[in-house]
C-alpha cells in the first residue's frame, strides 16, 4: 500500500513534468489515465484497510435513529422560598418550551440537515422519515421546531416565499399507551423496582442526608430522594442560565456537590437489567427492528425521530455505553441527541452512536462497551437482549 502512494507521487511529478514541457496531449492523457487508476487503487486499498475509516464517509451510512431532548423549557415547578416564585420573566407559563429552546431546537434540526445530507435529499419526501414524539407539549413543539431546521422547503415544494416552512407529520403517543418514549403507560413494578435500586444506590452514603437536610431546609420544600434533587438542580439551572440573581446557598452546593445524584438519580431507571426492560426495552426493540428491516432492504425509512425527555435520552445513552448503566455520566443539556447510525460495509452491518451535547458542538462517538469495535448488527442484538421484554405489560405486573 505504501508502494502504491510513494508511485501515485512519482507518477504524479513525472506528470508535471511532462504538461509543463507540452510533450503532446497523447501521454498526458494516457498519463492521466494511469494516475487516475492508481489513485482508485489506492484508495480501493485503503478503503478495505480499516472499517473505522470508511465508517467516516456518507456513503455507507443506511439508516439512523434519533432520540432527542426537548429544547429549554420554562421551570416546571418552583419551591416555596424561591426567589423568582412570581417570576413574570419566562415568555411562557412554568414547563414551557421557552424562546431559547425553540432557537436551540432549530439549530439541532440544521445539524441533522448538514449531517445527513447525503442520506436524506432537500426535498422532503414522507417516505424518508418517521417522527414519534411524546404526547408532552415541549416535546412535540420541540420536534416541531427540529423539522423545520431539517426540511426548510426548497424549490418545488416551497408552498409561500414568505413562509420557509413546510409541514412534517408528527406521531404523538397519548400518555396512556406510551411504553416506548415517554413511559407514562402504567407500569406498577417500575416505581417499585426504582425505589429499590435507589435504596442500593444510596445506603451507606453518609453525605446524602446532610445534602437532604440542607436542601429541604433552604428551599422549604421536602428534598428527601434523588428525583426531588435532579428536579431542583434542573430548576436551578434554568434559572442559572437565564441569568437571574440566585440565592447565596446556592453556590454552596450547585453545581458540584448536586452534580453527582442528579445523575444516580437518572441511572436509576437503567440500574439493573429488569428495570431496563421496563423504561428503555420498547425502544430500544424499535430501533433494533428498523436496523434488523434495513439490513435486509425492507425497510424504505431512513431517520426515525423520537422526541422525549432528559430521561429517555438518558436511558439509551447509559444502555449503549454501559450495558447496565455502570459507565455512564452524562447530564444531558437542553436539545441534546443521541444518534444511533447504521452502516453498511462491505456486506456488514455496523453499528456507531454519537452523543450531541448541545446544538453547535461536536458530537461524540459513544463507546459501545458491550459490543466490540467495529460494533457488528448481531453482536449490538445479543447485548442488548437482556433489555428486551418479552411481553412489557406482564414485566409490569410483575
Ligand atoms: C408569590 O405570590 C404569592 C401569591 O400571590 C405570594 O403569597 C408570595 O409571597 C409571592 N412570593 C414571592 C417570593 O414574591
Ligand atoms: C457527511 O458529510 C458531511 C460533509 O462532509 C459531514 O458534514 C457529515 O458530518 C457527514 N455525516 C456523517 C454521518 O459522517
Ligand atoms: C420524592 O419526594 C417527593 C417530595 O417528597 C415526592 O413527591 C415523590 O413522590 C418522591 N419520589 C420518589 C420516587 O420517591
Ligand atoms: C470502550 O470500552 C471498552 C470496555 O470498557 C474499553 O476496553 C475500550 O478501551 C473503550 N474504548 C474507547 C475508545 O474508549
Amino acid at each position: 500500500m505504501i508502494n502504491d502512494y510513494e508511485n501515485a507521487e512519482k507518477s504524479r511529478s513525472m506528470f508535471t513534468e511532462v504538461y509543463s514541457q507540452k510533450r503532446g496531449t497523447c501521454i498526458t492523457v494516457v498519463l492521466l489515465g494511469i494516475i487516475i487508476g492508481i489513485f482508485a487503487f489506492a484508495y480501493i486499498t485503503f478503503g478495505n484497510d480499516t472499517i473505522a475509516d470508511s465508517l467516516r464517509s456518507n456513503h455507507t451510512l443506511k439508516l439512523v435513529s434519533i432520540i432527542i431532548e426537548h429544547g429549554q423549557t420554562a421551570p416546571k415547578f418552583t419551591y416555596p422560598n424561591d426567589p423568582h416564585l412570581n417570576d413574570s420573566r419566562w415568555q411562557s407559563s412554568l414547563g414551557e418550551l421557552t424562546k431559547r429552546g425553540k432557537q436551540n431546537m432549530h439549530s439541532l434540526g440544521k445539524f441533522f440537515r448538514e449531517r445527513y445530507s447525503a442520506l436524506l435529499p432537500d426535498l422532503y419526501f414522507s417516505s424518508d422519515i418517521r417522527v414519534l414524539s411524546t404526547n408532552a407539549d415541549t416535546c412535540l413543539m420541540s420536534v416541531a421546531v427540529a423539522l423545520a431546521g431539517l426540511y426548510p422547503p426548497h424549490k418545488f415544494q416551497v408552498w409561500n416565499p414568505h413562509v420557509l416552512w413546510q409541514p412534517i407529520p408528527i406521531k404523538g403517543i397519548s400518555e396512556e399507551v406510551d411504553k416506548m418514549i415517554g413511559i407514562t403507560q402504567s407500569c406498577p413494578s417500575l416505581p417499585k423496582k426504582k425505589k429499590q435500586i435507589e435504596n442500593i444506590v444510596t445506603s451507606g452514603d453518609v453525605n446524602l442526608p446532610k445534602l437532604y437536610d440542607f436542601l429541604s431546609e433552604n428551599t422549604g420544600a421536602e428534598i428527601r430522594n434523588l428525583s426531588s434533587v435532579l428536579a431542583l438542580y434542573n430548576l436551578i439551572l434554568v434559572q442559572d442560565k437565564t441569568n437571574l440573581p440566585l440565592p447565596d446557598w446556592i453556590p454552596l452546593v450547585y453545581p458540584e456537590k448536586m452534580l453527582p445524584y442528579t445523575i444516580k438519580a437518572l441511572k436509576l431507571e437503567t440500574g439493573d437489567a429488569e428495570i431496563t426492560k421496563l423504561t428503555t426495552g420498547v425502544l430500544l426493540e424499535k430501533i433494533i427492528s428498523d436496523m434488523m428491516k434495513k439490513s435486509t432492504r425492507e425497510l424504505s425509512t431512513k431517520m426515525f425521530l423520537y422526541s422525549g425527555h432528559e430521561q429517555s435520552l438518558f436511558n439509551i445513552y447509559s444502555v449503549l455505553n454501559g450495558g447496565k448503566g455502570r459507565e455512564s455520566s452524562i447530564k444531558p443539556e437542553f436539545a441534546s441527541s443521541v444518534m444511533i447510525e447504521l452502516h453498511s460495509v462491505e456486506d456488514q452491518n455496523i453499528v456507531q452512536a454519537y452523543y450531541l451535547n448541545k446544538p453547535g458542538k461536536t458530537p461524540h462517538s459513544i463507546n459501545i462497551t458491550e459490543c466490540g469495535d467495529p460494533c457488528l448488527l448481531e453482536n449490538f442484538i445479543k447485548f442488548t437482549k437482556p433489555f428486551i421484554p418479552q411481553d412489557w405489560t406482564k414485566a409490569c405486573s410483575m
